[in-house]
């Protein structure tokens, strides 16, 4: 991507310019960082491995019929998507108590939510991400009511679907955090897709017999392991040329 124009550079990918006015191109770099970037780190691959699973997975959601701003991968690191405006809230949905909520709430990490469970935090770095409401969406126009149930009805929608699609892999969907844009067309009106990445920088992923953390939280809790870990849900997911084995779960999946 020597020549292009960088558009917006992140903590774990860059957007450049794409080929035309409406696509942008990303970039998955092989930073890892926590802590609102205090903690930072360079692991070789995981940018490559991140655009893997991100690619598989967003192309599963777009089959079920949830507008994607996802075109198609270009290469190792590389993927042409929609230019979006991106709206300013993370949209996280829980499942199993784990992260911020477990400090937040005095929750017994691991416990299993009666229903999954929406959150949404404004994607501000130099406020840490804080949590807000709805209200907060509406009354500072963030998103319009419309928005809001939509993105709700997607998040939850495709929580049942990756639930499902990570359980027969031998994987529990503890949490995960998307992000939507607007896309707009020439007369100005504009759709929502799902933007950004999944991937487990953004799930927590467990291993549904020893329960080991095969997500972000390896490099956040100093764990380590993070790349086996990321190469191994890739190797489960079946988008890895040949067959590994995580060594610190001795678990084997016979495809
Ligand atoms: P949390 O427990 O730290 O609030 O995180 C919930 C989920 O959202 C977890 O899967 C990690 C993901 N996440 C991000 O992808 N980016 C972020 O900036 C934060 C705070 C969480």
């Amino acid at each position: 991507m020597a020549n292009k124009k960088i558009l917006y550079d992140g903590k774990a990918k860059t957007i450049f310019e794409g080929p035309t006015p409406d696509t942008v191109v990303q970039y998955f770099k092989d930073d890892a960082t926590a802590n609102n970037a205090e903690k930072h780190s360079i692991i070789n691959g995981k940018g490559v491995l991140n655009n893997a699973i991100s690619d598989f997975l967003m192309k599963k959601i777009n089959e079920l019929g949830i507008p994607t701003h996802y075109i198609k991968k270009i290469n190792m690191r590389e993927q042409l998507v929609r230019k979006v405006e991106i709206i300013p809230v993370e949209f996280v949905v829980r499942n199993i108590a784990a992260g911020s909520i477990v400090k937040r709430l005095g929750l017994k990490e691991g416990t299993t939510f009666l229903r999954p469970l929406v959150e949404h935090y404004l994607k501000k770095d130099e406020l840490g991400d804080p949590f807000i409401n709805e209200d907060h969406i509406i009354n500072f126009e963030w998103g319009s009511r419309d928005e809001l149930d939509e993105m709700h009805e997607y998040g939850l929608r495709i929580n049942d679907f990756l639930r499902g699609l990570f359980l027969g892999i031998g994987l529990k969907l503890v949490d995960f955090k998307i992000e939507f844009g607007r896309f707009y067309s020439e007369d100005g009106s504009s759709i929502l897709l799902l933007a950004d990445e999944i991937s487990p920088d953004n799930c927590r992923l467990w291993d549904t017999n020893t329960n080991n953390k095969m997500d972000k939280d390896l490099f956040r809790q100093d764990i380590g392991g993070l790349k086996e870990a990321y190469q191994e849900v890739a190797n489960r997911l079946g988008i890895l040329p040949e067959k590994k084995t995580y060594a610190s779960t001795k678990t084997e999946i016979v495809k």
